[in-house]
């Protein structure tokens, strides 16, 4: 076995965490939206949170193993614009995809459990279901977003343009 087999091994155990979580994530999802219970979609908001942690692991395997790919592959940071350009564009993909899980999602989900709060006290603020449906609504954008990124980093990988 050469250390390409145990990178490529490790890269395939990262794509396996990041596919968890784009099917957990919408599913998940879907039961906050669909309970009318607040404690429940409490509850729902919050294992999407704990499930979201999977992210920077799933993040940090994928990118010691992919390095160790370029490596074993003889792919150098300066091919990244030129003969691999294919992988370069990947990183940037991989960037942008690593923005939403890190930074847009966590922020969302604060924002949303924050107003989940609000809604449980006595007198809730009358624009707080409309706020809710619009953090929603951008929480399904990213969903896609993601899965739309994920999509064109794999066919990068397959086709090597
Ligand atoms: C969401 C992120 C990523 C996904 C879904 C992904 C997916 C894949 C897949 C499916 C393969 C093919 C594995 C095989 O041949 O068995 C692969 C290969 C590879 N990946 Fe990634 N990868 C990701 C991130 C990265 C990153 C961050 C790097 C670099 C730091 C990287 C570098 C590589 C390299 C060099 C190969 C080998 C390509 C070749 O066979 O010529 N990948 N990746």
């Amino acid at each position: 076995m050469t250390w390409l087999y145990v990178s490529l091994m490790f890269h395939l155990i990262g794509v396996g965490m990041i596919f968890t979580l784009l099917f957990a994530g919408p599913i998940i999802e879907a039961n906050f939206r669909w309970e009318n219970d607040i404690r429940m979609k409490q509850h729902s908001a919050k294992l999407l949170r704990s499930v979201g942690l999977l992210s920077p692991f799933g993040a940090l395997v994928l990118t010691l193993s992919g390095i160790g790919n370029m490596v074993s592959l003889h792919i150098g940071f300066g091919d990244l614009f030129g003969s691999a350009w294919w992988l370069g564009l990947k990183l940037i993909l991989f960037v942008i995809l690593l923005a939403i899980g890190m930074v847009i999602s966590p922020k969302i989900a604060r924002q949303r459990a924050m107003l989940l709060d609000q809604i449980n006290q006595i007198n809730p603020p009358e624009d707080s279901s409309e706020k809710l449906d619009v953090l929603n609504g951008r929480q399904t954008v990213f969903f896609l977003v993601n899965w739309v990124l994920v999509l064109l980093i794999i066919l990068l990988t397959i086709f090597k343009p």
